[in-house]
């Protein structure tokens, strides 16, 4: 008598036993992550009405070279091709874009949402091969820990430009682009601050749990990291949506209304 059983044969593709409805969350991060690849891609690439006044989208922080006053080195460089459109965004866009892209988060979102890989728990695969993450390409997500060194210090530049959003012309001053951009800055934190490898990293890359000061550090993570996925959408829909309202001010759709 055999001593094991044959496994059962793979379920048929998107069948599955389950009554819920497992298919809302992977149809909102397709459209959700759908809707902010096409309308970031083209903002970054348009290259136009990204600050205004003390201003500066997020997407376009830190600005290097560029024709605005936030421009660290001045206008278009040298090196940039005659017959190439400029824009400032290409030059920063690509750190906070793999920061999300390879984010423990979004990879088990958007594996289900975008290639349906697994596209719920118990439900039919469209493939009966599994990989994972140890082979190429996707073996490259683990330089999620190096795009975290990136995104740290753009924390530091999205600081400066909520600072730098309260000096007007006329002094100092608050407008609702300020508050935009200062909340900018806490929801990207709180999804900074609770990445996966920002609390390997802060708890001693050990492979036990921390005590002491590391575990005060692990545990000051692990607080943000229990929302972390929340943080991620708050955070992802804040840049979208402060990049529309100064792009809107710029675009002169709408007035910046001054509170004082
Ligand atoms: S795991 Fe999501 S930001 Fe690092």
């Amino acid at each position: 008598m055999a001593d094991s059983k044959a496994l059962p044969p793979p379920t048929p593709f998107l069948k599955t036993s389950r009554t819920d409805a497992w298919w809302i969350p992977s149809l909102l991060t397709f459209l959700g992550l759908g809707f902010f690849l096409v309308y970031g891609t083209w903002a970054i690439l348009v290259g136009k009405n990204y600050t205004y006044g003390p201003y500066i989208s997020p997407l376009y922080g830190l600005e290097l070279w560029g024709d605005s006053p936030h421009a660290l080195f001045g206008a278009r460089p040298g090196f940039w091709p005659a017959w190439l459109p400029f824009t400032p965004g290409i030059f920063i866009a690509w750190a906070p874009a793999g920061f999300r892209f390879t984010c423990y988060y979004y990879r088990g979102a958007y594996y289900k949402a975008f290639w349906a890989d697994p596209v719920a728990c118990t439900v039919g695969e469209p493939r009966s091969s599994y990989l994972g993450e140890n082979w190429f390409p996707l073996v490259m997500q683990n330089v999620h820990r190096y795009f975290l060194y990136f995104a740290l210090a753009l924390m530091l530049v999205l600081a400066y430009d909520a600072v730098e959003s309260t000096q007007f012309e006329d002094g100092f001053g608050l407008g609702v682009g300020s508050l935009l951009t200062m909340m900018n800055v806490v929801l990207i934190g709180g999804y900074t601050f609770g990445c996966h490898a920002l609390r390997h990293l802060l708890g001693g890359r050990a492979d036990s749990l921390p005590v002491g000061f590391k575990g005060a550090c692990y545990d000051g993570v692990s607080a943000c990291n229990r929302n972390h996925m929340k943080w991620a959408w708050a955070s992802l829909f804040g840049v979208l949506f402060v990049d529309m309202y100064v792009r809107s001010c710029a675009m002169g759709f709408i007035p910046d209304l001054r509170i004082f």
